[in-house]
């Protein structure tokens, strides 16, 4: 008992000595934010693909702070892995950000900046995991694998503060729901009580691999904070307590969406017939279209990101240094 407390005054004066080894950021610390995911994240054009602003833009106005956007729709994590036609992190995202670097367009204070790493829908989903169109020998691990390496690039760098937020539960989106029908982004025929169990198994254990390997990944990085943010938890909140987050004029609604593009039968030739919700009725929804959170969700993750940057106690959020 007395060793035990004499180990905890031991520790307390030691974090006081060194704020480094102190968990989590400094409350007016962080002044930047980096972004590098897909189009959850991307703010490079208007509207995006959430069907307004997206969390950047928000979580930019709502601390403030300055954010440098090189998340692109579409993308995976590397091309090598699970190949779509779109900037990945890995290929194009980071040769970005690394070249403006080199050419002094960005020039940011490692111990004032975050940087965020949101990535795995399209690792996942259709034309990559879930139909199997991965490269032959990738599967989930390698895919969360490279969500770590995106980490570790960056703090080879000089990086030091990070969110990695984890897979959403993409199981509830509408596109891998159960009642899922032809739409935009998969208009081919699958069994969707299966597509519906798949994914909920692959995002549920991509985001605990992620969790074990960044804390395997935390020892290796000093004077690194990582914080793990829960995106699977928060999503799978506003979806079972749609009355706590969503704020429209019509009756709350997480199984539809905003603008729903649908076709008649597998493989239409004809296009999609898209039916879309207007003004302030579009706050009522958790989603935006069959596989994109609505505008209001995006506010709430900002609000969220905001908190855990501005080195508030936040529950989504668990600082593993
Ligand atoms: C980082 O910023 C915090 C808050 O502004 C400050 O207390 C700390 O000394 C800074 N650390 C370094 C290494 O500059
Ligand atoms: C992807 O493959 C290309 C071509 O083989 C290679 O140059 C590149 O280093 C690979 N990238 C990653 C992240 O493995
Ligand atoms: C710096 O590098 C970035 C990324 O390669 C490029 O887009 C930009 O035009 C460069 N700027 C200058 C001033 O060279
Ligand atoms: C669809 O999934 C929901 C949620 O898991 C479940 O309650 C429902 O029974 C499923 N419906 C069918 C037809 O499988
Ligand atoms: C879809 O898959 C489920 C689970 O394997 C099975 O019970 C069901 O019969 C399948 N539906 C069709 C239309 O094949
Ligand atoms: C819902 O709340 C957000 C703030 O989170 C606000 O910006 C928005 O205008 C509200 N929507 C409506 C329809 O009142
Ligand atoms: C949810 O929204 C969609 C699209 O507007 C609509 O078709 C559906 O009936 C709504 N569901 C509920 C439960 O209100």
């Amino acid at each position: 008992m007395a060793f035990l407390s004499g180990l905890k005054i031991a520790s307390a004066l030691l974090a006081f000595a060194s704020p480094s080894l102190a968990v989590g950021v400094a409350p007016g610390q962080i002044q930047n934010f980096v972004t590098f995911g897909d189009s959850y994240t991307d703010i490079s054009y208007y509207p995006t693909a959430d069907g307004g602003y997206s969390w950047p833009t928000y979580a930019a106005e709502y601390g403030p702070f300055n954010v440098y956007g090189f998340a692109r729709s579409g993308a995976t994590c590397s091309n090598n892995l699970t190949y779509r036609p779109f900037p990945p992190i890995f290929g194009y995202q980071l040769p970005s950000y690394f070249g403006e670097v080199s050419n002094g367009t960005l020039d940011l204070d490692p111990n004032e900046t975050m940087y965020t790493i949101w990535i795995g829908t399209n690792d996942l989903g259709a034309n990559a995991l879930i139909t199997g169109s991965d490269a032959p020998d990738v599967s989930l691990v390698q895919v969360r694998e490279c969500a770590i390496d995106v980490v570790k690039v960056l703090y080879a760098s000089g990086a030091r503060n990070f969110i990695m937020q984890n897979i959403i539960p993409l199981e509830l989106t509408i596109l891998y729901s159960n009642y899922s029908f032809p739409n935009i982004y998969w208009d081919e025929q699958r069994n969707t009580t299966e597509w519906n169990v798949f994914m909920k198994e692959l995002s549920r254990s991509g985001n605990a691999l992620t969790e074990l390997m960044l804390q395997a990944l935390v020892p290796t990085m000093p004077d690194a904070h990582i914080a793990s943010f829960d995106s699977y938890g928060l999503f799978t909140d506003i979806y079972n307590n749609p009355q706590n987050y969503l704020n429209g004029t019509a009756p709350l609604n997480v199984t539809g969406c905003i603008n729903s593009c649908s076709y008649t039968t597998y493989n239409d030739p004809n296009p999609a017939t898209c039916v879309t919700v207007e003004g302030t009725d579009r706050d009522s929804y958790m989603w935006y279209d069959e596989l994109h959170p609505s505008e209001q969700t995006d506010r709430v993750i900002a609000r969220e990101m905001t908190a855990v940057m501005k080195g508030e106690a936040n529950q989504w959020a668990t600082w593993l240094s």
